[in-house]
């Protein structure tokens, strides 16, 4: 496959380099570029929590609507969910909610700091049930590694899930990652004003069981 950026090596020497692959400087530099140019564009202001799958943002909106002193950012892979997110946020003339298009893999290293953010919401993320389209999962142990990172001190994900061997999985893993601690879900700061999110209401009327999980960086 040739590389999209013959000038690809170029990254190496922005911030980012150290979080992100080399073939994925190869092979997906122009997502790369484009989060570059959003950035110019959008201009975030700290500090931020951030919803990876945000769909078309009705969690998320709820947060800015209720923490006017939090900023807030969805990163959606799917464009059209994207498009129906910024019109919401437009509408409601939101001043401390974004949404961009994006990888969240590749936009988080790009647009943060390290130690910057508050919290990252990962709710009911793509289950890929096969055991063969396992390995395609967000939450696997780059995911964490990359939370780690860019989360402040203190900060937390939360992660939302039907899939209980998912959820099992990653229980196991952040169990061993001394890294993380568990936070309750009776004391997840806030949980009980959140809005729910679409799936989460579609479990919530079709009786189907789902789990939640908060781990905050030590
Ligand atoms: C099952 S849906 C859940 C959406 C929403 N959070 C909810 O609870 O209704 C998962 C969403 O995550 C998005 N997604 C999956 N991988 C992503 C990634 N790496 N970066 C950003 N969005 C992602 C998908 O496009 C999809 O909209």
């Amino acid at each position: 496959m040739t590389p999209k950026n013959p000038d690809w090596e170029s990254f190496k020497k922005e911030p980012f380099a150290p979080y992100i692959p080399d073939e994925v400087f190869q092979y997906r530099s122009d997502e790369i570029e484009k989060i570059i140019a959003w950035k110019k564009e959008h201009p975030l202001s700290m500090p931020m929590e951030v919803e990876i799958g945000s769909n078309y943002g009705r969690f998320l909106l709820g947060l800015a609507r209720g923490r006017r002193e939090m900023n807030f950012l969805g990163i959606e892979l799917k464009a059209a969910l994207v498009s129906r997110f910024v019109r919401r946020i437009e509408r409601e003339g939101d001043t401390n909610c974004k949404c961009i298009h994006a990888d969240a893999r590749l936009a988080i290293p790009v647009l943060f700091e390290p130690g910057t953010l508050d919290a990252i919401y990962v709710l009911f993320p793509d289950p890929w049930w096969k055991k063969r389209h396992a390995r395609r999962r967000l939450l696997d142990d780059a995911f964490f590694n990359m939370a780690h990172v860019f989360l402040k001190t203190g900060g937390m994900v939360v992660v939302k899930t039907d899939v209980r061997p998912y959820y099992e999985t990653v229980c196991e893993a952040l169990a061993l990652d001394k890294r993380f601690e568990t936070i309750p879900n009776d004391a997840i700061p806030n949980a009980d004003k959140w809005d729910l999110t679409n799936r989460e209401q579609h479990c919530i009327e079709n009786g189907v069981p789902y789990d939640t999980l908060a781990v905050r960086k030590v």
